[in-house]
């Protein structure tokens, strides 16, 4: 059995909050390759998009394992002594334990991890996002595993005939539940369509039972009790035989789907799928960006990654998500640009609502 890890954290950003110093990407590199040279981590790749960092690892200890996500942390830790020595912005803002305790969850940093046996072809597809939530791969994932308009071997293959099984996470009540596709998915799409309380965790295929897909469903705010960043999830998606093909995984990011995130993590924003060299978001902090990387799975080595969104056929999308976020800009400070007050990461209503409570006056 192989296990993909991809462990993710803003530990400092490049300016601002709109990228990565390349001296973090070589310090994770450097910790990583030695992990590699003492067995621990068959392959490694360490990724970004926009101030996130990702580190995507092959392994043989199994999800969840102490020494996989010890080596995170400390990757973590050594790049937020990078982060400060060059004074990036807000080093370490994502590591909110003091020390690490057994497993990165409830830590900050976000997980999204896969065990499974390689098959005798293994493509892998590895996306990383910013300046959004867990829960925004909610509609993407819908798409890919449950939405024949988008994937058409749920009509027209065997192998995918007989739908998927999504694990559901309530993130606000911390439980979980599964359902299955086609038949309960309106049961599904009630809970899917409130990505701010509900997200996808992983999706299974019901004719072998296998993993298919995986994302990270942190959301910091929660774990904190206040606002300290955007979760900038990332999701792992296998593809090809049992699974959706490639092309029918990348699909749903020809639409532009606005998601939550944006400048100060309070507005709703177009998702544009861009190349990595584009992964720096800088307008408005935004708009709100995913890459996709591409991998060929080769006894546990990670052959690529090949740049998924780098490809003309997504100009359109791209063209849309700007327009969109010209037109979504105009609303200024607005709803539904601007989040509903009650899911906004930074307010002033409590201090103001408190200064002005003695003028306000009953209607006659
Ligand atoms: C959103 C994000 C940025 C910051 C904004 C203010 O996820 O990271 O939009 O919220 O730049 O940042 P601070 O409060 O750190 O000055
Ligand atoms: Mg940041
Ligand atoms: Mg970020």
């Amino acid at each position: 059995m192989i296990t993909v890890s991809v462990l993710k954290a803003d530990v400092g950003g490049y300016v601002g909050h709109s990228s990565l110093h390349p001296d973090l990407l070589s310090t994770a590199e450097e910790a990583l390759s030695q992990a590699k040279q003492r067995s621990v981590l068959v392959d490694f790749h360490v990724g970004h998009c926009g101030d996130d960092l990702f580190l995507i690892m092959t392994h043989e200890r199994g999800a969840n394992h102490t020494e996989i996500h010890a080596l995170a942390w400390d990757v973590f830790i050594a790049c937020t002594a990078v982060a400060k020595k060059l004074k990036l912005y807000g080093a370490g803002q994502d590591l909110l334990a003091d020390a690490f305790s057994g497993n990165l969850r409830g830590m900050g940093p976000g997980s999204a991890e896969m065990e499974f046996e390689e098959r005798a072809s293994e493509p892998l597809l590895i996306f990383l996002a910013d300046k959004t939530s867990a829960g925004s791969f909610n509609l993407p994932l819908y798409k890919m595993f449950a939405d024949p308009f988008n994937t058409a071997g749920l009509v027209i293959a065997e192998t995918l005939h007989g739908g998927f099984t999504f694990e559901v996470q309530d993130i606000v009540g911390q439980r979980k539940i599964k359902f299955d596709a086609p038949e309960e998915t309106y049961d599904l799409l009630i809970f899917l369509g409130s990505p701010s309380h509900f997200a996808v965790k992983a999706v299974y295929s019901r004719k072998t039972g296998e993993i298919a897909a995986v994302s990270s469903t942190e959301r910091l705010s929660y774990i904190a009790g206040r606002y300290v960043g955007k979760d900038d999830p990332t999701c792992v998606v296998r593809c090809q035989g049992d699974f959706p093909a490639v092309g029918e995984v990348l699909e749903p990011f020809t639409f532009p789907a606005i998601v939550e995130g944006w400048m100060r993590g309070s507005h709703q924003g177009p998702w544009m799928p861009c190349a990595v060299a584009d992964a720096n978001p800088s307008r408005f902090d935004g708009p709100p960006r995913i890459v996709c990387l591409g991998f060929q799975l080769t006894e546990g080595r990670l052959i690529g990654p090949r740049d998924m969104f780098a490809d003309p056929a997504f100009d359109g999308a791209r063209r849309q998500a700007n327009d969109m976020a010209d037109y979504l800009r105009r609303h200024g400070p607005f709803e539904p640009h601007r989040l509903p007050l009650e899911d906004m990461e930074y307010t002033t209503m409590p201090e103001i609502a408190g200064r002005v409570a003695s003028r306000w006056k009953p209607l006659e």
